[in-house]
């Protein structure tokens, strides 16, 4: 593991989009995980910018989607299969058909995850993930306390990432359940980075690394 430290969220951003972009480079035709909180939209817009500068090209790979809150749909505000399509999937224009992301519509959630499963295992696990970290922890929605995280699951939200969720709404919504791509599996990735930002962060990041 190696800690590298930015002097601001501009210089993380750089940092971070060009490890993205050196890695796909190198790995083109494998599976990418990006996060779709707000700690990466830096990041995201300065990929997609290499891309349209033909420094990376963000269409060789394929990508699955880290989490999804369940009840909300792609075309919800703050869903993360909307983020993503609006900072990443759609500006840098990557064809339908190298994106799969969980569908938070689906009554099914059990069917959601095994197919989140079966995209990972078709194209050979992750090969690449870029992750934030929650205000309590949690990556993904890989919440404290959650027991086997190897494969996909549905979680039932602790009461810190209920109350942060509220800045991705644009309005209060009783979400209650998410899912994601779990962490065993994403730790199965050849290469991961954390990105963390902010004052409120540090303690959580202190802890994260030092216990
Ligand atoms: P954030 O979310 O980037 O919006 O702070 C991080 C997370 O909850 O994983």
């Amino acid at each position: 593991m190696r800690i590298a430290i930015a002097e601001d969220y501009d210089e993380l951003s750089e940092m971070a989009a060009h490890a993205t972009a050196e890695y796909i480079n190198n790995n083109p035709e494998t599976l990418i995980c990006l996060a779709a909180g707000d700690t990466p939209l830096g990041m995201l817009e300065i990929l997609v910018d290499m891309h349209r500068h033909k420094e990376v090209d963000l269409s060789t790979v394929y990508y699955a989607g880290l989490d999804e809150w369940v009840g909300l749909g792609p075309e919800d505000i703050g869903s993360c299969a909307k983020v993503m399509s609006d900072a990443f999937y759609n500006p840098a224009g990557i064809p339908k058909d190298r994106i799969h992301v969980f569908d938070g519509l689906d009554k099914d959630i059990d069917k959601q995850c095994r197919s989140m499963e079966a995209w990972i295992s078709h194209h050979g696990g992750i090969g690449f993930t870029l992750l934030g970290i929650g205000m309590n922890g949690h990556i993904g929605f890989n919440e404290p306390g959650t027991p086997d995280t190897k494969g996909c699951f549905s979680v039932k939200l602790d009461n810190t990432t209920k109350t942060v969720s509220a800045k991705y709404f644009g309005k209060s919504r009783p979400v209650s359940t998410g899912m994601t791509i779990g962490w065993r599996t994403l730790l199965d990735a050849q290469t991961g980075i954390i990105m963390a930002s902010g004052e409120l962060k540090a303690p959580i990041v202190k802890a994260a690394v030092e216990e």
